[in-house]
C-alpha cells in the first residue's frame, strides 16, 4: 500500500501524533509553524526533517495530506491553499470565523475533490459514542432535548507568556456570541441521527468579567432542529468555573443520560423499566451498558488507547486515514463542520440583536447563490 505522507501545521497538531504512528503505511512527513522554536521543538518530537515557517511552502512539498491546526482564523485560508495544492485536509475546530468563510469552505472542497474532514475530536469520546449506540438501540425511545455545555476560563491564554497578544483575544474573545460552539454541538448530534439544526436564538447576561473584552459573560444558544427537537447549548470562556468542557445531558421518551461533571461524579443513564417507573426514575452507571460500545472501542489496542480518551484520540486519524485512502466518506464533511459552526457565527448576530431568532442555512453539495447569505 503507498505510504501516506502527512504533513502538520500548528503545534496544536501533534495531538494526532500517536494515533498516526499506530497506523501502518502513514508518515508524518513534514511540520509547519510560524514559530520557529515551537517548529523545532515539535518536530524533533516528531522526528521531521522537513520544516516550514511558511505554510504554502509546505504545500509545495510531496505530502499527500495535512492537519490544520493553527489559529481558527488560519483555517479557511490554509484548507483553500491545502486544497488547491492537491492535499487532503483534516482541519481543527473552528471551521472557518465568517460565514463567508463557510460558503467558501463548501465550494473548494466541491472543486478539488479532495478529503475535507472536520476534526471535532470530542465526537470520538468513548461515552458519547456509548450513548450514541443506545439511542441507536431504542434506548432511550424517541430523543427531543439535548444539552452541550462548554465551561472553559480561557482568560490566561489571551496573552502569550512572551508578553505578544494571541489571536484568542481577537477571534474568540473579541467577538460576540458563542465563538466556539462545535464541542458541544458534535456531540450532541450524534443523538439525533438525520436531523440538522434550522434555527438559533442566543441569550447572553452581557459582559461581567473585568478582561476588558467583548465577549459575552457566556452564552445560552437554543437551538431548534429540522425535526423539531431542542438543543440547548451553553459555553463560556471568561467566568470564574471549574473547566468543565464536555458536559451533556440527553432526554428522550424513555429516557435520559447526564455526563459527569467533575473526576469524583459519573456518566448516568436512567430508563424506564419495572424498577424504574417514569415517575420515579433511577440513574444507573452509563458503564453498565459497555457492551453497546462500538467493537472497535471494545477491541482498541494499547497502541491505540495510548493515542488518547480511551482510543478516540486514534480511530478520529484512522477515519481520516481511511477517508484518504477512498475506502469511506469523511466522518465529519464539510456541510456539517459548517452547519455546526455556523451556528456559533450566528450566535453573535442574535445575541446583539435583542436575542433574534436567525435561520441556519441548510449547507449542501451545489448551494444555490440565493441561500448563502444570513437572512434576517
Ligand atoms: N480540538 C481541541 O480539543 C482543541 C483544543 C485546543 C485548541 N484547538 C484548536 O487548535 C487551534 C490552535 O490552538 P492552540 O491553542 O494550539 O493555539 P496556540 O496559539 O497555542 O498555537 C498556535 C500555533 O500556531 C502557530 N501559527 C500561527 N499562525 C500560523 C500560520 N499562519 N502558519 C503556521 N503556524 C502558525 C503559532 O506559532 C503557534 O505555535 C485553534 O484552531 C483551536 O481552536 C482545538
Amino acid at each position: 500500500m503507498k505510504t501516506i505522507k502527512v504533513g502538520i501545521a500548528g503545534v496544536r497538531g501533534l495531538s494526532t501524533m500517536k494515533g498516526f504512528q499506530a497506523i501502518d503505511d502513514v508518515e508524518i512527513a513534514a511540520m509547519c509553524d510560524l514559530n520557529e522554536e515551537h517548529l523545532n521543538e515539535a518536530a524533533d518530537k516528531l522526528g521531521v526533517e522537513k520544516r516550514y515557517r511558511v505554510f504554502d511552502d509546505m504545500m509545495e512539498s510531496d505530502i499527500d495530506a495535512v492537519v490544520i491546526a493553527t489559529p481558527m482564523q488560519c483555517h479557511v485560508p490554509q484548507v483553500i491553499a491545502a486544497l488547491e495544492a492537491g492535499k487532503h485536509v483534516m482541519s481543527e475546530v473552528t471551521a472557518g470565523v465568517t460565514m463567508d468563510e463557510l460558503f467558501w469552505l463548501c465550494e473548494t472542497v466541491e472543486k478539488y475533490k479532495k478529503v475535507y474532514m472536520y476534526a471535532e475530536n470530542y465526537i470520538y469520546a468513548p461515552q458519547v459514542q456509548l450513548v450514541k449506540a443506545l439511542v441507536n438501540a431504542g434506548f432511550f425511545g424517541d430523543t427531543y432535548y439535548a444539552e452541550g455545555m462548554y465551561m472553559h476560563n480561557t482568560s490566561n491564554l489571551l496573552v502569550y507568556p512572551d508578553g505578544k497578544t494571541s489571536w484568542r483575544t481577537y477571534w474568540q474573545d473579541g467577538v460576540r456570541g458563542n465563538f466556539y460552539p462545535t464541542h458541544s454541538i458534535g456531540p450532541v448530534m450524534q443523538w439525533f441521527p438525520g436531523d440538522r439544526i434550522t434555527e438559533i436564538t442566543t441569550f447572553s447576561p452581557g459582559v461581567r468579567h473585568p478582561y476588558g473584552v467583548k465577549q459575552d459573560s457566556g452564552t445560552t444558544t437554543m437551538c431548534r432542529t429540522e425535526k423539531g427537537n431542542l438543543l440547548n447549548i451553553r459555553t463560556d470562556c471568561t467566568s470564574p468555573h471549574p473547566h468543565n468542557m464536555d458536559y451533556y445531558h440527553l432526554q428522550g421518551t424513555k429516557g435520559c443520560y447526564r455526563s459527569k461533571t467533575n473526576d469524583k461524579d459519573w456518566h448516568r443513564v436512567s430508563f424506564i423499566g419495572e424498577d424504574s417507573p417514569s415517575h420515579a426514575m433511577q440513574w444507573k452507571a452509563l458503564e453498565e451498558f459497555n457492551d453497546y460500545l462500538p467493537e472497535r472501542f471494545k477491541t482498541a489496542t494499547q497502541d491505540q488507547k495510548n493515542a488518547g480518551h480511551g482510543g478516540g484520540d486514534f480511530f478520529i486519524v484512522k477515519d481520516f486515514v481511511d477517508a484518504v485512502r477512498g475506502d469511506v466518506p469523511p466522518a465529519i464533511d464539510v456541510y456539517t463542520a459548517c452547519e455546526w459552526t455556523a451556528v456559533g457565527l450566528l450566535s453573535g448576530i442574535s445575541v446583539t440583536n435583542h436575542s433574534k431568532t436567525l435561520e441556519v442555512p441548510r449547507f449542501r453539495p451545489a448551494m444555490p447563490l440565493e441561500e448563502k447569505k444570513i437572512p434576517l
